[in-house]
């Protein structure tokens, strides 16, 4: 595919996966992926986990994400995970403010535009969710919402840092109901996020940035929403537990 932008896949295990379990995906995962050099793939497994994938992973080009930070570098936040602590296992990228912590941990944009600095400071790469719910696209809300997502939630970020960062746009009514956005729903919504980050950044910078799409990602499905012109990548939940469904995924995109 001829993008001016890297496809970059992840798989958001969520609260998904032992530790047994996570060598084994990963391992069957390096074996069919990890010499695949014209496409990003992250594997994000859930805190536990990451020591050991980051060993599976080592000597391949799978690179490893984690599926939350904290915005403090350090100090008394009990149950938090700092970015440094990240570093230990060699973690490259971080998503933040995904809608299941938006709706069940009260994430706001401005907790997210910190963490993502506090991660930039750490040498991660931060992958930003945003999206409406259902509720929001019926009542035409699409656009406000999300553009609101966006600049408040990148707000902390220089234009590099917003130029590295990864966006995924979610819709909140896609994720794990089986109900994916159309091509052309996902193309028109990632042309807005563009025009809005051309607003803040200017042409250029958003001609750089990378957007994934998310919610419902499937093999049947991943090929068209792939090729749409703003569409960068996926960010992969139920699909990403399987070997099989998330390498075809892959396949099907490249
Ligand atoms: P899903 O999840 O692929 O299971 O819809 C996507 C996500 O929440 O990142």
């Amino acid at each position: 595919m001829d993008k001016e932008r890297k496809l970059i896949i992840a798989g958001n295990w969520k609260m998904n996966k032992t530790v047994a379990e996570a060598i084994d995906l990963a391992q069957g995962l390096k074996r069919e992926l990890g010499n695949l050099k014209d496409v990003d793939i992250v594997l994000c497994p859930p805190f536990t986990a990451l020591g050991e994938v980051s060993k599976v992973i080592l000597d391949s080009t799978l690179r490893l994400g984690a599926q939350n930070m904290s915005e403090h570098n350090v100090g008394a936040y009990t149950g938090e995970i700092a970015a440094v602590m990240l570093k230990d296992f060699s973690v490259r990228y971080v998503i933040l403010g995904h809608s299941e912590r938006r709706q069940y941990q009260k994430e706001t944009d401005d907790l997210v535009a910190r963490k993502a600095l506090t991660a930039f400071n750490g040498s991660l790469i931060p992958i930003v969710c945003v999206g409406e719910t259902l509720a929001e696209r019926q009542a035409g809300q699409t656009e406000n919402v999300v553009g609101t997502q966006i600049r408040g939630s990148l707000a902390a970020l220089s234009k590099e840092q917003a130029i590295e960062t990864v966006i995924a746009y979610e819709p909140v009514w896609a994720i794990g109901t089986g109900h994916t956005a159309s091509p052309a729903q996902a193309q028109a919504v990632h042309a807005f996020i563009r025009r809005t980050l051309a607003e803040i950044y200017g042409e250029p910078a958003a001609r750089k940035i990378r957007i994934q799409y998310g919610g419902s990602v499937k093999p049947a499905n991943a090929h068209e929403l792939m090729t749409q012109p703003d569409v960068d990548g996926a960010l992969v939940g139920g699909a990403s537990l399987e070997q099989r469904s998330f390498v075809d995924i892959i396949k099907n995109s490249i």
